[in-house]
Protein backbone atom coordinates (compact mmCIF):
# COMPACT_ATOMS: atom_id res chain seq x y z
CA UNK A 1 0.00 0.00 0.00
CA UNK A 2 1.65 3.46 -0.68
CA UNK A 3 1.68 5.85 1.73
CA UNK A 4 1.59 8.59 -0.63
CA UNK A 5 -0.90 10.17 -2.28
CA UNK A 6 -1.97 13.50 -4.03
CA UNK A 7 -4.03 15.31 -2.32
CA UNK A 8 -7.84 16.11 -3.94
CA UNK A 9 -7.55 19.73 -5.93
CA UNK A 10 -10.17 21.14 -3.64
CA UNK A 11 -8.43 20.82 -0.85
CA UNK A 12 -5.18 21.65 -2.37
CA UNK A 13 -7.07 25.35 -2.99
CA UNK A 14 -7.67 25.45 -0.03
CA UNK A 15 -4.28 24.68 1.91
CA UNK A 16 -2.96 27.62 -0.68
CA UNK A 17 -5.48 29.76 0.65
CA UNK A 18 -4.73 29.57 4.01
CA UNK A 19 -1.15 30.89 3.11
CA UNK A 20 -2.98 34.35 1.41
CA UNK A 21 -6.48 34.78 3.34
CA UNK A 22 -5.59 34.67 6.83
CA UNK A 23 -8.69 36.85 8.08
CA UNK A 24 -11.54 38.72 6.52
CA UNK A 25 -8.87 42.03 5.70
CA UNK A 26 -7.07 39.54 3.68
CA UNK A 27 -9.64 39.34 0.94
CA UNK A 28 -9.98 42.88 0.97
CA UNK A 29 -6.44 43.90 -0.01
CA UNK A 30 -6.19 41.12 -2.49
CA UNK A 31 -9.65 42.71 -4.21
CA UNK A 32 -8.28 46.37 -4.04
CA UNK A 33 -4.76 45.41 -5.51
CA UNK A 34 -6.46 44.18 -8.34
CA UNK A 35 -8.55 46.69 -8.82
CA UNK A 36 -5.54 49.27 -8.40
CA UNK A 37 -4.05 46.88 -11.01
CA UNK A 38 -7.14 47.79 -13.32
CA UNK A 39 -6.55 51.18 -12.78
CA UNK A 40 -9.30 52.27 -11.02
CA UNK A 41 -9.49 55.81 -9.83
CA UNK A 42 -12.66 54.99 -7.44
CA UNK A 43 -12.26 52.10 -5.07
CA UNK A 44 -15.31 51.43 -3.05
CA UNK A 45 -15.56 48.94 0.16
CA UNK A 46 -18.37 47.78 1.75
CA UNK A 47 -18.66 45.55 4.44
CA UNK A 48 -21.20 43.96 6.54
CA UNK A 49 -20.64 42.28 9.94
CA UNK A 50 -16.52 43.22 10.21
CA UNK A 51 -16.53 41.53 6.52
CA UNK A 52 -17.61 38.08 7.85
CA UNK A 53 -20.66 38.35 6.55
CA UNK A 54 -20.09 40.07 3.17
CA UNK A 55 -17.54 42.13 1.60
CA UNK A 56 -17.81 44.25 -1.89
CA UNK A 57 -15.20 46.06 -3.51
CA UNK A 58 -16.09 47.97 -6.74
CA UNK A 59 -13.79 50.05 -8.92
CA UNK A 60 -14.01 51.68 -12.29
CA UNK A 61 -10.93 50.18 -13.96
CA UNK A 62 -10.47 48.34 -17.18
CA UNK A 63 -12.93 45.33 -16.13
CA UNK A 64 -12.71 42.19 -17.96
CA UNK A 65 -14.01 40.82 -20.92
CA UNK A 66 -16.08 37.37 -20.53
CA UNK A 67 -13.94 35.15 -21.36
CA UNK A 68 -11.19 36.83 -18.58
CA UNK A 69 -14.03 36.76 -16.41
CA UNK A 70 -14.87 33.31 -15.95
CA UNK A 71 -11.04 32.41 -16.09
CA UNK A 72 -9.97 34.67 -13.37
CA UNK A 73 -10.51 32.33 -10.90
CA UNK A 74 -8.74 29.33 -12.16
CA UNK A 75 -5.31 28.85 -10.09
CA UNK A 76 -2.10 30.19 -12.02
CA UNK A 77 -4.91 32.75 -14.35
CA UNK A 78 -3.18 36.02 -14.61
CA UNK A 79 -2.87 38.66 -17.10
CA UNK A 80 0.27 40.80 -15.35
CA UNK A 81 3.08 38.63 -15.91
CA UNK A 82 3.71 35.61 -18.40
CA UNK A 83 7.84 35.20 -18.30
CA UNK A 84 10.20 34.21 -16.52
CA UNK A 85 12.02 37.43 -16.79
CA UNK A 86 8.64 39.28 -15.66
CA UNK A 87 9.19 37.85 -11.97
CA UNK A 88 11.95 39.84 -11.99
CA UNK A 89 10.36 43.19 -12.97
CA UNK A 90 7.04 43.41 -11.36
CA UNK A 91 5.16 46.10 -11.88
CA UNK A 92 2.16 45.46 -10.67
CA UNK A 93 1.19 44.39 -7.17
CA UNK A 94 -0.54 40.89 -8.23
CA UNK A 95 1.45 38.29 -9.89
CA UNK A 96 0.91 35.02 -8.58
CA UNK A 97 -2.54 34.77 -10.57
CA UNK A 98 -3.89 32.86 -7.28
CA UNK A 99 -6.03 35.69 -5.09
CA UNK A 100 -9.40 35.17 -6.76
CA UNK A 101 -8.57 31.22 -6.97
CA UNK A 102 -8.36 31.12 -3.28
CA UNK A 103 -11.49 33.73 -2.31
CA UNK A 104 -13.33 31.46 -4.56
CA UNK A 105 -12.35 28.20 -2.77
CA UNK A 106 -12.91 29.77 0.80
CA UNK A 107 -16.19 31.36 0.24
CA UNK A 108 -19.05 32.28 -1.95
CA UNK A 109 -18.10 34.97 -4.96
CA UNK A 110 -20.19 37.32 -7.19
CA UNK A 111 -18.38 39.17 -9.84
CA UNK A 112 -19.42 41.40 -12.19
CA UNK A 113 -17.46 43.33 -14.84
CA UNK A 114 -17.20 45.20 -18.14
CA UNK A 115 -15.10 46.94 -19.91
CA UNK A 116 -15.40 50.49 -21.59
CA UNK A 117 -16.01 48.84 -25.16
CA UNK A 118 -18.67 46.13 -24.59
CA UNK A 119 -22.29 46.75 -24.77
CA UNK A 120 -23.03 44.05 -22.32
CA UNK A 121 -21.49 43.21 -19.01
CA UNK A 122 -20.76 39.39 -17.45
CA UNK A 123 -21.76 38.31 -14.15
CA UNK A 124 -20.14 34.99 -12.78
CA UNK A 125 -21.20 33.42 -9.63
CA UNK A 126 -19.65 31.12 -7.71
CA UNK A 127 -21.58 28.76 -4.53
CA UNK A 128 -21.18 26.31 -2.66
CA UNK A 129 -18.52 23.43 -4.23
CA UNK A 130 -17.11 26.25 -6.17
CA UNK A 131 -19.66 25.89 -8.82
CA UNK A 132 -19.66 28.43 -11.40
CA UNK A 133 -22.63 30.40 -13.49
CA UNK A 134 -21.80 32.86 -16.26
CA UNK A 135 -24.89 35.37 -17.19
CA UNK A 136 -25.28 39.04 -18.62
CA UNK A 137 -24.70 41.65 -16.28
CA UNK A 138 -25.83 45.60 -17.23
CA UNK A 139 -22.68 47.19 -19.36
CA UNK A 140 -20.84 49.80 -16.74
CA UNK A 141 -17.53 49.58 -16.78
CA UNK A 142 -15.29 48.57 -14.32
CA UNK A 143 -15.67 45.79 -11.64
CA UNK A 144 -17.53 44.32 -8.47
CA UNK A 145 -16.84 41.55 -6.73
CA UNK A 146 -18.91 40.47 -3.42
CA UNK A 147 -17.34 37.80 -1.73
CA UNK A 148 -20.41 36.25 1.04
CA UNK A 149 -19.67 33.65 4.11
CA UNK A 150 -16.01 33.63 4.47
CA UNK A 151 -14.96 30.27 5.68
CA UNK A 152 -18.07 28.88 5.14
CA UNK A 153 -16.36 25.31 4.23
CA UNK A 154 -13.72 25.41 6.52
CA UNK A 155 -15.35 25.74 9.81
CA UNK A 156 -11.65 25.51 11.70
CA UNK A 157 -10.64 28.80 10.28
CA UNK A 158 -13.82 30.00 10.88
CA UNK A 159 -13.29 29.27 14.33
CA UNK A 160 -10.49 31.97 14.40
CA UNK A 161 -12.24 34.45 12.82
CA UNK A 162 -11.92 37.24 16.41
CA UNK A 163 -14.87 39.76 17.18
CA UNK A 164 -16.65 42.36 14.44
CA UNK A 165 -14.65 44.94 16.05
CA UNK A 166 -11.23 43.02 15.70
CA UNK A 167 -11.82 42.19 12.17
CA UNK A 168 -13.12 45.55 11.07
CA UNK A 169 -9.92 46.96 12.82
CA UNK A 170 -7.55 44.91 10.31
CA UNK A 171 -9.98 46.03 7.49
CA UNK A 172 -9.95 49.77 8.21
CA UNK A 173 -5.63 48.93 8.34
CA UNK A 174 -5.85 47.80 5.11
CA UNK A 175 -7.71 50.10 3.43
CA UNK A 176 -5.92 52.67 5.11
CA UNK A 177 -2.59 51.46 4.33
CA UNK A 178 -3.70 51.01 0.62
CA UNK A 179 -4.80 55.16 0.63
CA UNK A 180 -2.11 56.14 1.98
CA UNK A 181 -0.03 54.27 -0.81
CA UNK A 182 -2.48 55.68 -3.42
CA UNK A 183 -3.52 59.44 -2.68
CA UNK A 184 -4.39 59.91 -6.41
CA UNK A 185 -7.14 57.41 -5.68
CA UNK A 186 -10.26 57.78 -4.23
CA UNK A 187 -11.02 55.73 -1.51
CA UNK A 188 -14.50 55.23 0.50
CA UNK A 189 -15.25 52.35 3.13
CA UNK A 190 -18.69 51.69 4.54
CA UNK A 191 -19.57 49.02 7.50
CA UNK A 192 -23.07 48.17 8.08
CA UNK A 193 -24.10 51.26 5.74
CA UNK A 194 -21.85 53.88 7.86
CA UNK A 195 -19.19 55.71 6.68
CA UNK A 196 -16.21 54.89 7.61
CA UNK A 197 -13.16 56.56 5.54
CA UNK A 198 -13.98 58.89 2.94
CA UNK A 199 -11.04 59.75 0.80
CA UNK A 200 -11.65 61.85 -2.32
CA UNK A 201 -8.50 61.23 -4.83
CA UNK A 202 -5.47 63.63 -3.27
CA UNK A 203 -3.08 66.24 -4.88
CA UNK A 204 -0.36 64.49 -2.96
CA UNK A 205 0.64 62.03 0.06
CA UNK A 206 0.37 65.13 2.26
CA UNK A 207 -3.68 65.93 1.35
CA UNK A 208 -4.15 62.04 1.88
CA UNK A 209 -2.54 61.83 5.07
CA UNK A 210 -4.71 64.63 6.42
CA UNK A 211 -7.70 63.26 5.03
CA UNK A 212 -6.83 60.07 6.92
CA UNK A 213 -5.64 61.50 10.22
CA UNK A 214 -6.80 65.08 10.42
CA UNK A 215 -4.74 68.02 10.41
CA UNK A 216 -3.07 68.42 13.75
CA UNK A 217 -1.55 65.32 13.25
CA UNK A 218 0.44 66.03 10.33
CA UNK A 219 2.27 69.23 12.50
CA UNK A 220 3.77 66.42 14.47
CA UNK A 221 5.88 65.21 11.50
CA UNK A 222 8.12 66.42 9.57
CA UNK A 223 9.10 65.33 5.72
CA UNK A 224 11.62 62.99 4.35
CA UNK A 225 13.21 63.31 0.73
CA UNK A 226 15.90 61.78 -0.46
CA UNK A 227 16.54 60.66 -4.28
CA UNK A 228 19.28 58.69 -5.69
CA UNK A 229 19.43 56.88 -8.86
CA UNK A 230 16.93 53.75 -8.91
CA UNK A 231 16.24 54.61 -5.39
CA UNK A 232 14.00 57.37 -3.90
CA UNK A 233 12.61 57.86 -0.36
CA UNK A 234 9.67 59.71 0.51
CA UNK A 235 7.23 60.54 3.49
CA UNK A 236 7.07 61.64 7.30
CA UNK A 237 8.36 60.87 10.35
CA UNK A 238 7.57 62.03 13.83
CA UNK A 239 8.82 64.45 15.56
CA UNK A 240 10.99 63.34 18.69
CA UNK A 241 7.71 64.60 20.86
CA UNK A 242 5.63 62.53 19.22
CA UNK A 243 6.61 59.49 20.13
CA UNK A 244 4.10 56.52 20.66
CA UNK A 245 3.72 53.96 23.49
CA UNK A 246 3.65 50.92 20.36
CA UNK A 247 4.51 50.34 17.38
CA UNK A 248 1.13 51.16 15.69
CA UNK A 249 2.07 54.55 13.24
CA UNK A 250 4.79 52.76 11.87
CA UNK A 251 4.11 52.49 7.54
CA UNK A 252 6.79 50.91 5.29
CA UNK A 253 5.94 50.97 1.45
CA UNK A 254 8.47 49.71 -0.96
CA UNK A 255 6.88 50.38 -4.26
CA UNK A 256 3.56 51.15 -2.62
CA UNK A 257 3.49 47.75 -1.35
CA UNK A 258 2.88 48.09 2.26
CA UNK A 259 5.74 45.80 4.25
CA UNK A 260 7.44 44.83 7.47
CA UNK A 261 10.99 45.31 6.85
CA UNK A 262 13.86 44.88 9.78
CA UNK A 263 16.36 47.07 7.28
CA UNK A 264 14.29 49.86 7.25
CA UNK A 265 13.27 50.01 10.87
CA UNK A 266 16.16 49.79 11.68
CA UNK A 267 17.48 52.77 10.11
CA UNK A 268 14.97 54.71 11.12
CA UNK A 269 15.56 53.90 14.84
CA UNK A 270 19.05 54.60 14.24
CA UNK A 271 18.46 58.35 13.18
CA UNK A 272 16.29 58.92 16.88
CA UNK A 273 19.08 57.70 18.35
CA UNK A 274 19.27 58.99 22.00
CA UNK A 275 16.69 61.49 21.12
CA UNK A 276 13.17 59.64 22.43
CA UNK A 277 13.16 57.22 25.65
CA UNK A 278 13.83 53.86 24.83
CA UNK A 279 10.12 52.45 25.89
CA UNK A 280 8.68 55.01 23.32
CA UNK A 281 8.55 54.72 19.50
CA UNK A 282 8.68 57.23 16.44
CA UNK A 283 5.93 56.95 14.08
CA UNK A 284 6.85 57.20 10.66
CA UNK A 285 5.11 56.98 6.99
CA UNK A 286 7.80 55.85 4.43
CA UNK A 287 8.05 55.31 1.07
CA UNK A 288 10.69 53.60 -1.14
CA UNK A 289 10.66 53.70 -4.44
CA UNK A 290 13.57 50.63 -5.42
CA UNK A 291 14.53 49.72 -9.21
CA UNK A 292 11.97 46.17 -9.52
CA UNK A 293 15.24 44.31 -10.47
CA UNK A 294 16.81 45.03 -6.92
CA UNK A 295 13.84 43.93 -4.95
CA UNK A 296 12.25 40.28 -4.83
CA UNK A 297 8.76 40.62 -3.93
CA UNK A 298 7.90 37.13 -4.10
CA UNK A 299 8.93 36.02 -0.66
CA UNK A 300 5.78 36.13 1.57
CA UNK A 301 2.39 34.58 0.49
CA UNK A 302 0.46 37.36 1.99
CA UNK A 303 3.31 39.83 0.07
CA UNK A 304 3.88 41.49 3.83
CA UNK A 305 7.46 40.97 3.03
CA UNK A 306 10.01 41.61 0.21
CA UNK A 307 14.16 41.05 0.27
CA UNK A 308 16.85 43.63 -1.13
CA UNK A 309 19.31 42.72 -3.17
CA UNK A 310 21.95 45.38 -1.60
CA UNK A 311 20.43 45.94 1.97
CA UNK A 312 23.61 48.08 3.43
CA UNK A 313 22.42 50.93 0.40
CA UNK A 314 18.72 50.63 2.12
CA UNK A 315 19.54 51.29 5.63
CA UNK A 316 22.05 54.21 4.90
CA UNK A 317 19.74 55.57 2.45
CA UNK A 318 16.71 55.73 5.58
CA UNK A 319 19.05 56.66 8.24
CA UNK A 320 20.68 59.57 5.79
CA UNK A 321 17.65 60.51 4.90
CA UNK A 322 15.27 60.52 8.11
CA UNK A 323 18.29 62.26 9.89
CA UNK A 324 18.04 64.84 7.38
CA UNK A 325 14.46 65.31 7.92
CA UNK A 326 15.26 65.45 11.91
CA UNK A 327 17.78 67.61 12.17
CA UNK A 328 16.92 70.89 10.76
CA UNK A 329 13.34 70.26 12.65
CA UNK A 330 14.95 70.44 15.48
CA UNK A 331 16.70 73.66 14.68
CA UNK A 332 13.78 75.52 13.22
CA UNK A 333 11.37 74.69 16.20
CA UNK A 334 14.24 75.14 18.96
CA UNK A 335 13.87 71.86 19.92
CA UNK A 336 17.44 71.02 20.69
CA UNK A 337 17.94 75.00 21.70
CA UNK A 338 15.16 74.23 24.38
CA UNK A 339 17.06 71.26 25.59
CA UNK A 340 20.19 72.91 26.33
CA UNK A 341 18.95 76.33 27.89
CA UNK A 342 16.49 74.02 30.33
CA UNK A 343 19.60 72.58 31.34
CA UNK A 344 21.32 75.41 31.51
CA UNK A 345 18.48 76.38 33.74
CA UNK A 346 18.75 73.37 36.33
CA UNK A 347 22.15 73.30 36.52
CA UNK A 348 23.68 76.76 36.01
CA UNK A 349 26.05 75.70 33.35
CA UNK A 350 25.40 75.83 29.71
CA UNK A 351 28.20 73.51 28.88
CA UNK A 352 27.07 70.07 30.77
CA UNK A 353 26.02 68.10 28.38
CA UNK A 354 23.35 65.39 29.49
CA UNK A 355 25.70 62.41 28.74
CA UNK A 356 27.71 64.36 31.62
CA UNK A 357 24.99 64.42 34.33
CA UNK A 358 24.40 60.76 33.29
CA UNK A 359 27.91 59.67 33.77
CA UNK A 360 28.53 61.52 37.19
CA UNK A 361 25.59 60.42 39.04
CA UNK A 362 25.99 56.61 37.34
CA UNK A 363 29.59 56.57 38.71
CA UNK A 364 28.03 58.89 42.10
CA UNK A 365 25.24 56.18 42.43
CA UNK A 366 28.47 53.38 42.35
CA UNK A 367 27.19 51.34 38.76
CA UNK A 368 30.78 51.51 37.87
CA UNK A 369 32.82 51.39 40.32
CA UNK A 370 31.26 52.96 43.53
CA UNK A 371 33.59 55.61 44.22
CA UNK A 372 32.18 59.45 44.05
CA UNK A 373 33.76 61.43 41.88
CA UNK A 374 31.32 64.34 41.05
CA UNK A 375 32.49 66.90 39.40
CA UNK A 376 33.92 70.43 40.59
CA UNK A 377 30.94 71.99 37.87
CA UNK A 378 28.42 69.69 38.93
CA UNK A 379 29.63 70.38 42.79
CA UNK A 380 29.45 73.87 41.77
CA UNK A 381 25.71 74.10 40.63
CA UNK A 382 24.81 71.57 42.77
CA UNK A 383 25.63 73.86 45.59
CA UNK A 384 25.99 76.75 45.08
CA UNK A 385 23.47 78.26 42.17
CA UNK A 386 20.83 76.96 44.25
CA UNK A 387 21.59 79.09 46.69
CA UNK A 388 22.04 78.16 50.95
CA UNK A 389 20.21 75.27 52.09
CA UNK A 390 16.98 76.77 52.41
CA UNK A 391 15.87 74.62 49.15
CA UNK A 392 14.62 70.60 50.61
CA UNK A 393 15.34 69.57 47.10
CA UNK A 394 18.12 69.84 44.19
CA UNK A 395 17.22 69.59 40.58
CA UNK A 396 19.92 67.66 38.99
CA UNK A 397 19.81 67.82 35.64
CA UNK A 398 15.93 67.80 34.21
CA UNK A 399 14.97 64.10 35.33
CA UNK A 400 16.76 64.17 38.50
CA UNK A 401 15.92 65.30 42.10
CA UNK A 402 18.16 65.22 45.03
CA UNK A 403 16.62 65.10 48.29
CA UNK A 404 18.47 65.41 51.77
CA UNK A 405 17.34 63.17 54.67
CA UNK A 406 19.05 63.16 58.00
CA UNK A 407 20.34 59.53 57.08
CA UNK A 408 21.62 60.28 53.90
CA UNK A 409 20.76 61.52 50.10
CA UNK A 410 17.59 59.94 48.22
CA UNK A 411 17.74 60.69 44.74
CA UNK A 412 14.45 60.60 42.46
CA UNK A 413 13.64 60.09 39.05
CA UNK A 414 10.80 62.72 38.95
CA UNK A 415 9.23 61.27 36.02
CA UNK A 416 9.63 57.87 36.80
CA UNK A 417 7.84 58.60 40.32
CA UNK A 418 5.36 60.56 38.81
CA UNK A 419 4.78 57.73 36.61
CA UNK A 420 4.37 55.21 39.63
CA UNK A 421 1.81 57.35 41.43
CA UNK A 422 -0.35 58.34 38.61
CA UNK A 423 -0.40 54.78 37.21
CA UNK A 424 -1.28 53.27 40.92
CA UNK A 425 -4.22 55.83 40.89
CA UNK A 426 -5.69 54.63 37.57
CA UNK A 427 -5.74 51.11 38.77
CA UNK A 428 -7.42 51.45 41.83
CA UNK A 429 -9.35 54.01 40.93
CA UNK A 430 -8.86 55.93 44.28
CA UNK A 431 -7.25 59.48 44.39
CA UNK A 432 -8.42 60.54 40.70
CA UNK A 433 -10.54 63.31 40.58
CA UNK A 434 -13.11 62.91 37.78
CA UNK A 435 -14.56 66.20 36.55
CA UNK A 436 -17.31 66.87 34.54
CA UNK A 437 -16.47 69.14 30.92
CA UNK A 438 -18.65 72.55 31.17
CA UNK A 439 -17.97 72.08 27.46
CA UNK A 440 -17.23 68.74 25.85
CA UNK A 441 -14.18 68.49 23.99
CA UNK A 442 -14.65 67.26 20.77
CA UNK A 443 -11.61 65.00 19.23
CA UNK A 444 -11.07 62.89 15.69
CA UNK A 445 -9.77 60.43 15.34
CA UNK A 446 -8.47 58.02 12.80
CA UNK A 447 -11.03 55.50 11.74
CA UNK A 448 -9.30 52.09 13.16
CA UNK A 449 -9.05 54.23 16.61
CA UNK A 450 -12.36 55.50 16.50
CA UNK A 451 -13.58 52.13 15.31
CA UNK A 452 -11.81 50.39 18.56
CA UNK A 453 -12.63 52.87 21.04
CA UNK A 454 -16.17 53.57 20.46
CA UNK A 455 -16.48 49.96 21.05
CA UNK A 456 -14.36 49.42 24.02
CA UNK A 457 -16.71 52.71 25.90
CA UNK A 458 -16.37 50.60 29.20
CA UNK A 459 -12.67 50.28 29.11
CA UNK A 460 -11.88 54.02 28.08
CA UNK A 461 -14.22 54.81 31.23
CA UNK A 462 -12.65 52.65 33.37
CA UNK A 463 -9.81 55.55 33.83
CA UNK A 464 -11.75 58.29 33.73
CA UNK A 465 -12.53 59.13 30.86
CA UNK A 466 -16.39 59.44 29.53
CA UNK A 467 -16.50 59.11 25.93
CA UNK A 468 -19.26 59.56 23.36
CA UNK A 469 -19.09 58.57 19.41
CA UNK A 470 -20.06 61.75 18.07
CA UNK A 471 -20.13 60.18 14.48
CA UNK A 472 -17.90 60.97 11.15
CA UNK A 473 -14.50 59.31 13.38
CA UNK A 474 -15.06 61.83 16.17
CA UNK A 475 -15.86 60.98 19.89
CA UNK A 476 -16.89 63.67 22.28
CA UNK A 477 -15.27 63.39 25.64
CA UNK A 478 -17.54 64.61 28.43
CA UNK A 479 -15.41 63.92 31.79
CA UNK A 480 -11.79 63.31 32.83
CA UNK A 481 -9.70 62.64 35.87
CA UNK A 482 -8.10 66.37 36.73
CA UNK A 483 -4.77 64.99 36.47
CA UNK A 484 -5.34 64.71 32.31
CA UNK A 485 -7.19 68.28 32.04
CA UNK A 486 -3.96 69.74 30.32
CA UNK A 487 -2.98 66.79 28.29
CA UNK A 488 -2.87 66.27 25.22
CA UNK A 489 -6.28 64.01 25.04
CA UNK A 490 -6.09 62.75 21.64
CA UNK A 491 -2.51 61.59 22.69
CA UNK A 492 -4.37 59.62 25.65
CA UNK A 493 -7.24 57.98 23.32
CA UNK A 494 -4.78 56.70 21.05
CA UNK A 495 -2.17 54.93 23.38
CA UNK A 496 -5.77 53.28 24.57
CA UNK A 497 -6.73 52.75 21.30
CA UNK A 498 -3.43 50.91 20.56
CA UNK A 499 -3.31 49.03 23.49
CA UNK A 500 -6.48 47.68 22.65
CA UNK A 501 -5.53 47.01 19.10
CA UNK A 502 -2.75 45.52 20.33
CA UNK A 503 -4.19 42.58 22.93
CA UNK A 504 -7.18 42.15 20.30
CA UNK A 505 -4.66 40.31 18.08
CA UNK A 506 -4.27 37.80 21.06
CA UNK A 507 -8.52 38.82 22.24
CA UNK A 508 -9.54 39.09 25.47
CA UNK A 509 -10.99 36.24 27.22
CA UNK A 510 -10.51 35.78 30.38
CA UNK A 511 -10.68 37.95 33.66
CA UNK A 512 -6.77 38.40 33.87
CA UNK A 513 -6.29 39.18 30.14
CA UNK A 514 -8.32 42.17 30.98
CA UNK A 515 -6.78 42.66 33.90
CA UNK A 516 -3.46 42.41 32.18
CA UNK A 517 -4.54 44.75 29.67
CA UNK A 518 -6.22 47.69 32.18
CA UNK A 519 -2.70 47.52 33.30
CA UNK A 520 -0.71 47.59 30.00
CA UNK A 521 -2.85 50.84 29.38
CA UNK A 522 -2.28 52.56 33.00
CA UNK A 523 1.18 52.26 32.63
CA UNK A 524 0.42 53.75 29.16
CA UNK A 525 -1.16 56.62 30.06
CA UNK A 526 1.05 57.17 33.14
CA UNK A 527 4.34 57.64 31.09
CA UNK A 528 2.63 60.18 28.50
CA UNK A 529 4.56 62.84 28.91
CA UNK A 530 1.64 65.58 28.41
CA UNK A 531 0.26 63.92 31.86
CA UNK A 532 3.65 64.95 34.04
CA UNK A 533 2.79 68.39 33.86
CA UNK A 534 5.30 71.34 34.13
CA UNK A 535 8.72 70.23 33.77
CA UNK A 536 10.01 72.33 37.02
CA UNK A 537 8.47 71.71 40.22
CA UNK A 538 8.58 73.42 43.24
CA UNK A 539 9.33 72.30 46.90
CA UNK A 540 5.67 72.38 48.12
CA UNK A 541 5.06 69.94 44.61
CA UNK A 542 7.71 68.02 44.97
CA UNK A 543 7.05 67.63 48.64
CA UNK A 544 3.62 66.11 47.59
CA UNK A 545 5.18 64.19 45.03
CA UNK A 546 7.48 62.12 47.35
CA UNK A 547 4.81 61.79 49.86
CA UNK A 548 2.51 60.41 46.98
CA UNK A 549 5.38 58.37 46.17
CA UNK A 550 5.63 56.72 49.64
CA UNK A 551 2.27 55.97 50.09
CA UNK A 552 2.47 53.28 46.69
CA UNK A 553 2.67 50.12 46.66
CA UNK A 554 5.50 49.51 44.74
CA UNK A 555 7.15 52.95 45.60
CA UNK A 556 10.87 51.86 43.93
CA UNK A 557 10.16 50.70 40.55
CA UNK A 558 7.79 52.89 37.36
CA UNK A 559 5.30 50.88 35.81
CA UNK A 560 7.87 49.54 33.26
CA UNK A 561 10.48 48.37 36.35
CA UNK A 562 12.66 51.68 36.50
CA UNK A 563 13.92 52.81 39.52
CA UNK A 564 12.10 55.48 40.70
CA UNK A 565 14.45 56.68 43.61
CA UNK A 566 17.81 55.26 45.09
CA UNK A 567 19.07 56.25 48.31
CA UNK A 568 22.43 56.66 49.78
CA UNK A 569 22.61 56.08 53.14
CA UNK A 570 25.02 57.75 55.55
CA UNK A 571 26.31 54.55 56.01
CA UNK A 572 27.25 53.85 52.36
CA UNK A 573 28.41 57.12 52.06
CA UNK A 574 30.94 56.46 55.06
CA UNK A 575 31.98 52.92 53.23
CA UNK A 576 32.40 55.21 50.26
CA UNK A 577 34.90 57.33 51.43
CA UNK A 578 36.35 54.52 53.17
CA UNK A 579 35.38 55.73 57.25
CA UNK A 580 34.53 53.69 59.68
N1 LIG B 1 -10.91 44.32 -10.42
C1 LIG B 1 -10.41 43.78 -11.53
N2 LIG B 1 -10.45 44.46 -12.69
C2 LIG B 1 -9.92 43.93 -13.82
N3 LIG B 1 -9.35 42.71 -13.87
C3 LIG B 1 -9.27 42.00 -12.76
C4 LIG B 1 -9.80 42.47 -11.54
N4 LIG B 1 -9.60 41.54 -10.59
C5 LIG B 1 -8.96 40.52 -11.20
N5 LIG B 1 -8.75 40.78 -12.50
C6 LIG B 1 -8.10 39.89 -13.48
O1 LIG B 1 -8.08 38.60 -12.92
C7 LIG B 1 -6.77 38.07 -12.86
C8 LIG B 1 -6.64 37.19 -11.64
O2 LIG B 1 -6.68 37.96 -10.44
P1 LIG B 1 -5.94 37.43 -9.16
O3 LIG B 1 -6.01 38.43 -8.10
O4 LIG B 1 -6.42 36.05 -8.88
O5 LIG B 1 -4.43 37.26 -9.66
P2 LIG B 1 -3.34 38.39 -9.91
O6 LIG B 1 -3.80 39.70 -9.46
O7 LIG B 1 -2.91 38.29 -11.35
O8 LIG B 1 -2.15 37.84 -8.98
P3 LIG B 1 -2.16 37.71 -7.37
O9 LIG B 1 -2.60 36.32 -7.05
O10 LIG B 1 -0.74 37.94 -7.04
O11 LIG B 1 -3.10 38.72 -6.87
C9 LIG B 1 -5.87 39.29 -12.85
O12 LIG B 1 -4.59 38.99 -13.37
C10 LIG B 1 -6.66 40.27 -13.72
O13 LIG B 1 -6.38 40.06 -15.08
MG1 LIG C 1 -4.56 39.92 -7.55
Amino acid sequence: MPEISILSESLANKIAAGEVIERPASVVRELIDNSIDAGAKLITVEVLHGGKKLMRVSDDGVGMSREDATLCFERHATSKISSEDDLFNINTLGFRGEALAAIASISKVSLTTSTSDSDRGTRVDIGVGRKKQTTDAPPLQGTSVEIRDIFYNTPARRKFLKTISTELSHIIATVTQKALAYPEISFHLKHNKTGIINAPAARDIRERFIQLYSEDMINEFFEVNRQMPGLSIHGFSSSPDFTRAARGYQFIFINRRPVKNPTVSHAVYSAYDNLIPKDRYPAYFLFLDIDPHKVDVNVHPAKREVRFESQDEIHNMVAIAVKQGLHPQQEQSGTAGQITSMRAEHTGKAGLSAGGVRETLESALGYENRSFPVSGDLQADFFTDRGPAIHRYFYIGEAFVAQVTNDGLVIIDRHAAHERVLYERLLKKTGLEIENLFLPLRVELPAKEFNVLTNHKDLVNEFGLDIDDFGANNVVVRALPREFHKADIKGLLLDIASGILDEQTSGIKGRSEKQKLVQNIAARLACHKSVRGREHLNDEELSRLIADLDKAEVPDRCPHGRPTRVSLSLADLRKMFKRK
